[in-house]
């Protein structure tokens, strides 16, 4: 990364990819030249085309205008002309919204600074360099300062931005996006991974042409709807060829995301907080800080960025102990038994879980308060020692004592209105003054826009985590937000909720991982709510959709690894008919499919069938054996069953590309056919591999180009073929 003086030029430049931008030199625009492969040259400002009509206001200031609604602003602003998406917009003291930015100074550091109370990924002097540019708004004396971090050996750069009051008034932030960028051409696709509950992050390939295509949230969660990722890729990009552009928002509330295109046949895109009810307001001194954007390119096709982002996750956003460890299979008791349960039915499953190798019990919801169904006890933080006979602690000691770990379930940002924390403090939740807040699951959201609130939820959570040797925590959030108001915050203040929860939310997983390092962190949000890079900082792994189904998931892992570390996947083999689609798949379908994520039980292992109970210890055989090359290793899709009638592949291949493990499901049985031919991704050409289940050698070359043949009898049935270097 360096600035060029004499053509005032920024390069980033990071494994294969150069970021340029450059400085008009007559009125010190930040000007965006250019992003994609990896190129030598300094001089390239002819791309910012200021020497074409309608040239920049120095030469032609009677259509100044013009220029600004053409020129690709490196942050794009609004109310001077530039009609396209903006990406900060004020109201002055006045109430005023226009703003101007122009280049004052920047510095180029090595390593990464921490954005304040917010998550990010890091990097050490090693590892990456950072670009600060200052800008300036010379008449509201309003410092915006664009950050660009390169990461040296992988292409990504990330963005955010902090914006700071100068001046004496206070004034309004009501736009702050964390990136902004404008390709040429609009011959583009989007790739955006789209959803609902049960059945998160599908993916969603589509043109895009003229005009304004969204992605956003606005639930105060990043959603089951959609996702905080976009890509922008060439018409014809394939999983293994063209450019592709990723871009993902490191924050877990409400996002906006957008490609435009406009009408000089160029590309927009822009990321960052959603704009709708967002407010903040900055007094003389104060400073914004803007969420970061993870921008992945990739010149050999979507798996490409896939592969990227999963190496960036897992060495430089996911923290703590269990960053690269295998984690502990579990069994939960959701899926077994709903509210019912009480110590004696728990321990029946851990000693049954015990003896087939399973590693810990985790106890859902319903441990706590008056808790025997989703409508009360939200926020009484105090084990039910009716259900839990002999109390917490004598419960994890005989957990134990099977030499198995104990996990816990907690929703710690709610309230039911039917718990002895309503009554005290009816005012703690988020709520309207004299309006009654609507319900969703029959609760409520907490008001952690304050203090005493935070203080108090954290306290009781910590003090049950003190009580007994707990390992894991299912930290779970089941509703939406709405009903947006705080009697904390004065009315110019209130458009500062949603931003102020999220870090409220993020302060808290801060202290419940810093005062229990020890403990496995697991985010959930109704299933996969809030599955985004936010969460990843502080939970190694995210429950990944409430849908257990084998093949359900196949959809929704694919999509959800498509951005995230197949060690990030919450995943569980749970018991059939499915609960969610009420379909019966081979418990072996069910296992391989899990694999491909964290691995876990959700079901009553005492009264599942026989048949299936005995496969267990094959199945976690099979966890120790692949577990270290799933989580560590590069994954490529094969197949998708929703484009090929029926049948399903992925493969990871180990980073030395000595190890393989492919896994096939083929969802619908085809009658009066030879086997399938899959051509296997990633591995090297001249190597020879061993097929562990026929000895057969075959060379690279032949797997990947010419194939191997799998056959597979059956719907829903499935099979995984390990392969080994000779
Ligand atoms: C959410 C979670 C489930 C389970 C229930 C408990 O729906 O996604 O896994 O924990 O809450 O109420």
């Amino acid at each position: 990364m360096r600035f060029i003086e004499n053509n005032k030029v920024f390069k980033l430049d990071s494994k294969d990819t150069s970021y340029i931008i450059a400085i008009v030199d007559e009125e010190q625009f930040v000007g965006h030249v250019y992003f994609g492969k990896k190129i030598v040259d300094e001089n390239v400002n002819y791309l910012l085309r200021i020497d074409e009509s309608p040239y920049v206001p120095s030469k032609n200031n009677r259509d100044r205008v013009s220029f600004y609604d053409s020129f690709p602003m490196e942050y794009s602003t609004h109310g001077i002309g530039d009609f396209r998406e903006s990406s900060l917009q004020v109201r002055d003291s006045k109430g005023h919204t226009a703003c101007k930015l122009q280049y004052v100074s920047h510095e180029i550091f090595k390593g990464k600074k921490k954005l304040q109370g917010l998550p990010g990924t890091f990097g050490d002097e090693n590892e990456c360099t950072t670009l600060e540019i200052t800008c300036l708004d010379k008449d509201l004396n309003l410092e915006v300062v664009l950050v660009y971090t390169t990461f040296e050996n992988l292409d990504v750069i990330t963005r955010s931005v902090r914006v700071k009051n100068c001046a004496k008034d206070s004034i309004t932030l009501t736009k702050v996006l964390s990136t902004c960028i404008d390709f040429d051409g609009v011959n583009y696709d989007m790739v955006s991974l789209h959803g609902s509950w049960a059945r998160e992050r599908h993916i969603s390939r589509k043109k895009i042409g003229y005009g304004r295509q969204a992605v956003s949230s606005i639930r105060g969660e990043s959603s089951h709807q959609d996702n905080p990722f976009i890509a922008l890729l060439d018409n014809n990009a394939t999983d293994e060829s063209g450019n592709v552009y990723g871009f993902n928002f490191v924050y877990s509330g409400n996002f906006f995301t957008q490609i435009e295109g406009c009408q000089f046949d160029t590309t927009r895109v822009v990321m960052g907080i959603n704009p709708e009810d967002f407010e903040w307001v900055l007094q003389e001194g104060e400073e914004f800080i803007a969420p970061e954007v993870v921008m992945v390119y990739s010149n050999k096709g979507i798996g490409k960025m896939t592969r990227t982002f999963h190496d960036l996750y897992r060495n430089n956003l996911i923290r703590g102990e269990f960053k690269d460890k295998k984690r502990p299979i579990l069994i939960n008791n959701w899926e077994a038994t709903y509210f019912d349960f009480n110590t004696e039915k728990l321990l029946s499953i851990a000693k049954e879980a015990s003896k087939l190798g399973i590693e810990m019990l985790v106890m859902d919801d319903g441990w706590f308060g008056k808790r025997n169904s989703d409508n009360s006890s939200l926020g009484d933080w105090i084990v039910n020692e009716e259900k839990i006979q002999g109390g917490l602690k004598n419960l994890v000691d005989e957990v134990n004592k099977l030499g198995m770990e104990f996990g816990i379930w907690f929703e710690p940002e709610m309230i039911s209105p039917n718990s002895d924390l309503f009554r005290a403090h009816p005012d703690w939740c988020i709520h309207i003054e004299g309006r009654e807040p609507a319900l969703c699951r029959e609760q409520y959201v907490l008001d952690l826009s304050r203090k005493e609130v935070v203080d108090y939820i954290y306290e009781s959570v910590k003090k049950v985590l003190s009580s007994a040797n707990i390992t894991y925590v299912k930290w779970d959030m089941n509703r939406q937000l709405t009903d947006l108001g705080s009697i904390a915050l004065s009315p110019e203040r209130q458009g500062e909720l949603f931003h102020r929860y999220m870090l409220a939310v993020y302060e808290m997983m801060d202290r419940l991982t810093t005062d229990f390092p020890h403990i496995l962190l697991e985010n959930c949000s109704g299933g996969g709510a809030r599955f985004d890079p936010g969460m990843l900082y502080y939970s190694p792994q995210i429950w990944c959709s409430d849908d257990t189904d084998a093949i359900e998931r196949l959809k929704i892992q694919e999509g959800t690894a498509m951005v995230y570390p197949l060690s990030t996947i919450g995943a569980h083999v749970s018991d059939c008919p499915n609960h969610t689609v009420g379909r019966t798949t081979p418990f072996e379908t069910r296992g391989h499919v899990a694999l491909a994520g964290t691995f876990g039980y959700e079901l009553d292992v005492t009264r599942i069938p026989e048949e299936d109970r005995d496969m267990i210890p094959t199945q976690i055989e099979m966890y120790h054996k692949y577990n270290d090359l799933i989580r560590r290793g590069d994954y490529y899709r094969i197949e998708n069953f929703s484009e090929n009638h029926g049948f399903d592949a992925w493969t990871v291949v180990s980073k030395d590309k000595n190890e393989v493990l492919v896994t096939c499901v083929q969802v619908l049985g085809r009658p009066n056919y030879h086997s399938r031919r899959i051509k296997l991704k990633g591995l090297v050409e001249d190597k020879m591999y061993k097929i562990e289940e026929s000895d057969e050698i075959i060379s690279g070359g032949a797997l990947m180009y010419a194939g191997i043949n799998v056959s597979l009898y059956g719907d829903y049935s499935s099979k995984i073929i390990y392969l080994t270097a000779v």
